[in-house]
């Protein structure tokens, strides 16, 4: 695996790609790599001929009191992991090359930006669309591998790549989570064991809307009320959102069917998660 943090190297190697007739596989991160990155490089393998891998904590999609200065990292870890994954090149640019002094145009995305984490976090979806957009500038990959676990960062991505006649194939994978349902994050660093414990309603009220769909359940209203209710005899979490919504748009759906997104998000002290599933397929 080759590393780069420059501008110049990055566009030198991929062009070289693109000369030698090869395809290449985008995956962005923050970095901070578990296995369900881990998992986006081998659908991007599976995809191109060449992955490259950014690791890149982007200021511009935190708001001031959110966790920018703790986030986790560690680029040793994570250049070893991305190695031994397959990563052809891994690009790990610094603040000022992403942002130099004076850059001010930024991505501003649709009205479907400003509900759910875009209602709890204003500003994030520009910020992940101007980094996302710069990347996908920087790398012209064929394929770009996003994350479920995102669900609503991965819709209004394919919004924009659609909006902007990006010639870019978008692929979603699947969450990947632990043996007992905790979707993996890089944020779960945070949570200690008891916190850990509290978190696991999220995908257990996740399991329950899927099995109460399965069982025949329709309405969006009863698939809400179940995902609240385990959430609430938890005791331990506090709901930002349930959402019951279509793939595209994320509107609120009064009938649900397979492709409906239940979506979550919840705090467990400190920690904030997201987690969600897809009604026909669950958990
Ligand atoms: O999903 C993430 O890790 C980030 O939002 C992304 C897409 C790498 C942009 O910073």
């Amino acid at each position: 695996m080759l590393e780069v943090s420059s501008i110049p190297e990055l566009r030198a190697w991929t062009a070289g790609q693109r000369r030698a007739g090869r395809r290449i596989g985008f995956v962005p991160t923050m970095g901070f790599l578990h296995e369900g990155h881990l998992a986006l490089v081998d659908e991007a393998r599976r995809l191109s001929d060449a992955v490259v891998m950014s690791i890149f904590v982007n200021p511009l999609q935190f708001a001031p009191a959110e966790d920018l200065a703790r986030y986790p990292r560690d680029l040793p870890r994570d250049r070893a992991l991305a190695a031994s994954r397959g990563v052809a090149l891994l690009f790990t640019p610094d603040v000022a090359t992403m942002y130099p002094p004076g850059a001010e145009t930024v991505v501003v995305p649709g009205p479907a930006a400003a509900r759910w984490e875009g209602a709890v976090r204003p500003g994030h979806f520009a910020g992940v669309l101007t980094v996302v957009a710069k990347l996908l500038n920087l790398v012209q990959p064929d394929v770009a591998v996003f994350g479920r676990k995102d669900i609503q960062q991965a819709a209004l991505i394919r919004r924009m790549l659609r909006d902007l006649d990006w010639p870019v194939e978008l692929a979603v994978a699947p969450t990947v989570r632990e043996p007992d349902g905790l979707a993996l994050s890089s944020r779960n660093s945070y949570l200690d064991p008891a916190a850990r414990t509290r978190a696991l309603a999220l995908s257990r009220a996740l399991a329950a809307a899927h099995a109460a769909y399965v069982a025949g359940e329709r309405s969006a209203a009863a698939i809400e009320r179940v995902v609240c209710d385990v959430i609430e005899v938890s005791g331990g979490l506090a709901a930002d959102y349930i959402a019951v919504v279509d793939p595209d748009r994320l509107d609120p759906l009064n009938v649900v069917s397979d492709d409906t997104i239940v979506a979550v998000a919840a705090r467990v002290g400190q920690t904030r998660l997201i987690d969600n599933i897809i009604l026909g397929v669950g958990v």
